[in-house]
């Protein structure tokens, strides 16, 4: 029998505690180690795995430690810090999306995970959904014939409270939601259509929440959702920084000719993530992405409003965090980690998808001007699909 897998987090508060789903003790691998620079996200992580584990408020101790693998949950701005001195301690990474904040960012730990060797995973998610996978076998199939268009409308009830009360409302911390959330999508969509995004532009502005009620600068952002904020101009306790946008739109030219869009809005009542994939031979939407859902085939012409789909796929809600994703993309990571198993994400789409974010964004902060998205260093690209 082999021991386990000894897995660290740093961030171990929101998301960073989906590496709590690899902590199987006696089952090939366990959380040894904590690390966060709150003591509240300390003392809920080792009560959740088991006072056994050890804690730290500096990474770096964490990194000097013997755990084999860090699960790095923390705010955007701090990825690429520290998954460079993760790799370059030679533990393996699984590093939540988006990559980083910046293209070059990206780049450079594409280029330290080459250089050391160290493995590298990506927490692109929605990769595990079950209504992507659905989606993906349809395009794979033929059934719709080659994709030529795809459109995203991505609405999220809960942006007021989560993305503009703490960190993620300041370009400087997030670049902008439209990278922050969208790289979920963007890598979706490149994913499904077989293409990375070589030219962008984008629209998009701060239309509701620069009115709302700001905290003080020194009063801690609370990011908790809280269904009765509504509607969304009676929030209260922003951020005092606010330069983030509310809603975005972008255009993207695939690299294998698809066109796509993709648009995102944070003050809407309801949380629908929403794609349309169009082929020569038909096209395919999702309605709901997670728990209880559909996707829906459309083949046959008809002359009006299709009153059904040809086929519809239903997807039963599953155990787990976001629909069952979470527990299932821990344990593949631990099976690439300690078996070579062959990743479903890829550290060069997410690249990609955050190249496509801040080009995206800066276009629409530039009026629209299109923007080119620099290409990796092919002997990058070569690197990592060899695995
Ligand atoms: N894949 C997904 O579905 C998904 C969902 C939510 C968030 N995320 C990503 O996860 C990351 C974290 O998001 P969140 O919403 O949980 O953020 P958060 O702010 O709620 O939590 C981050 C944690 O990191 C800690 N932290 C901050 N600085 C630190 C440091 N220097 N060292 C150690 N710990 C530190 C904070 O105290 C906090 O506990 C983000 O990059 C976000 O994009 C991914």
């Amino acid at each position: 029998m082999r021991d386990d897998l000894k897995l660290g987090i740093i961030g171990a508060w929101g998301r960073g505690m989906v590496g709590r789903h690899g902590h199987k003790p006696g089952e090939g691998s366990r959380i040894t180690m904590c690390c966060d620079i709150r003591e509240k996200a300390i003392d809920r992580c080792r009560e959740l795995c088991g006072p056994d584990v050890g804690f730290t408020t500096d990474y770096r101790e964490m990194l000097a430690s013997d755990v084999d693998a860090v699960f790095i949950g923390t705010p955007d701005y701090l990825h690429e810090e520290q998954a460079i001195a993760a790799l370059e301690a030679g533990k393996a990474v699984y590093l939540e999306k988006p990559m980083a904040i910046t293209i070059e960012g990206c780049d450079r730990i594409l280029a330290t995970a080459m250089k050391t060797g160290t493995k590298l995973y990506l927490g692109h998610n929605m990769r595990h959904f079950e209504s992507i996978l659905t989606m993906k076998k349809i395009i794979d199939s033929g059934t719709i014939g080659a994709i030529q268009a795809v459109w995203c409308r991505h609405f999220i009830a809960y942006g007021g409270d989560a993305y503009f009360k703490d960190w993620h409302s300041e370009q400087q911390y997030a670049t902008g939601l439209l990278l922050q959330k969208g790289a979920h999508d963007i890598d979706v969509i490149h994913w499904l259509a077989g293409g990375y995004t070589e030219r962008v532009t984008g629209m998009g502005k701060l239309s509701v929440y620069d009115k709302c009620k700001r905290r003080s600068a020194d009063q801690r952002g609370d990011a908790t959702f809280h269904a009765e904020n509504w509607p969304p101009l009676t929030q209260t306790d922003m951020s005092p920084v606010i330069d983030v946008e509310d809603h975005s739109m972008i255009l993207m030219q695939l690299d294998n000719g698809v066109q796509a869009s993709y648009m995102q809005c944070h003050y809407a009542p309801d949380s629908v993530r929403n794609y349309t994939f169009i082929g020569t031979k038909g096209r395919i939407e999702n309605v709901g992405d997670s728990g209880a859902c559909q996707v829906a085939v459309y083949t046959t012409r008809t002359d009006g409003n299709a009153a059904l789909p040809d086929i519809a796929y239903n997807h039963k809600p599953q155990s787990g965090g976001h629909g069952g994703s979470d527990p299932a993309i821990v344990q593949e990571f631990v099976e690439y980690v300690r078996d070579g198993k062959k990743a479903t994400t890829s550290p060069v789409a997410a690249r990609y998808a955050v190249a496509c974010g801040c080009c995206g964004t800066d276009s629409l902060r530039s009026g629209s001007a299109p923007r080119d998205i620099p290409p990796l260093d092919p002997e990058i690209v070569a690197y990592f699909e060899n695995n």
